[in-house]
């Protein structure tokens, strides 16, 4: 079977020399019609041929360069315009669900497709959930279509991001369930409402325990919990950070499940804690 890189490579094979064509990269992200690729340095010269020739293959529009990956609290891709339309926008469609975003201003995580997939159904008609760091929904919107809880609220930082969230809510029918929050979770912190909460984040989300656990209803409820560990931390040092916390609300927490959301470098992952907080 020819798969596209094999249409890929035999297109280029035209027009780079043998040693630039082993570099072309095998892997790429498409987000609805917008493809990112990461070239590296020797592809200069024939970037925009290159970029022409995978959006020919791959159907689509425009083509960015992945040339720092994603930055800061507000998980900004750092990415060049190469070829194509300079109307970056696109909808990305995923298991039913419409997400709306500019891949130039916004991430989109594929590898966490499995985890938004799972999460979409684990909640129900009677409970209220919040959604610490909603981005632009990528949880709250499979959740509240799939799940249909009473609220969801969605707290998101980044007013870029938080534009794309209302936009979804709109586009996905949830504008009854959803209440987008612009800001700082910990500042606009709504308390004694959630039955769960999510903590869709990495880096340093030990920090918001204490926040989600104020979200719970009566300090007691379920927390999805994100975060980056090497192998051999878990699962004592996340237990470890949530006891802490849940100790100072006189709680205790039972971890129901955890599991790999995908890898970051070699030994470390992202994972999801499921606890209970009771
Ligand atoms: C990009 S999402 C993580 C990715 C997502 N879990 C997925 O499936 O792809 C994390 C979001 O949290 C937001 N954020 C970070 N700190 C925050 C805070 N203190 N309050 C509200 N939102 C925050 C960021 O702006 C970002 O949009």
């Amino acid at each position: 079977m020819i798969t596209p890189f094999d249409k890929i490579k035999s297109n280029l094979g035209e027009i780079l020399p043998k040693d630039l064509l082993d570099r072309i990269p095998r892997k790429w992200e498409k987000i609805g019609d917008v493809l990112i690729l990461k070239l590296s340095r020797e592809l200069k010269n024939y970037e925009k041929d290159i970029a022409r020739v995978y959006a020919n293959v791959l159907s689509c529009k425009t083509v960015l360069n992945d040339i720092g990956g994603i930055r800061g609290v507000e998980r900004i891709p750092v990415v060049e315009y190469i070829y194509g339309s300079k109307d970056t926008e696109t909808i990305h469609i995923e298991n039913g669900i419409r997400f709306m975003l500019d891949p130039m201003r916004i991430m989109f995580s594929s590898g966490n497709i499995d985890e938004r997939i799972r999460i979409s159904t684990i909640s129900n008609p009677k409970e209220v959930v919040v959604d610490l760091f909603a981005g632009i929904g990528y949880f709250t919107i499979p959740i509240a279509v799939y799940s249909k809880p009473k609220k969801i609220y969605a707290y998101e930082i980044n007013p870029i991001a938080y534009n794309y969230l209302c936009k979804n809510i709109v586009l996905n029918h949830v504008t009854d369930i959803v209440k987008p929050i612009l800001g700082d979770n910990r500042e606009k912190t709504i308390e004694d409402i959630a039955d769960r909460v999510i903590m869709g984040y990495f880096g340093d989300t030990y920090k918001f325990i204490s926040t989600a656990i104020k979200c719970l209803r009566n300090h007691k409820g379920f927390i999805h919990y994100h975060d980056v560990f090497p192998e051999e931390d878990i699962p004592d040092k996340p237990l470890y950070y949530l006891t802490e916390q849940a100790e100072i609300f006189n709680r205790k927490v039972e971890m129901i499940r955890y599991r790999k959301v995908k890898s970051y470098a070699p030994g470390i992952n992202h994972y999801v804690f499921d606890v209970k907080i009771w």
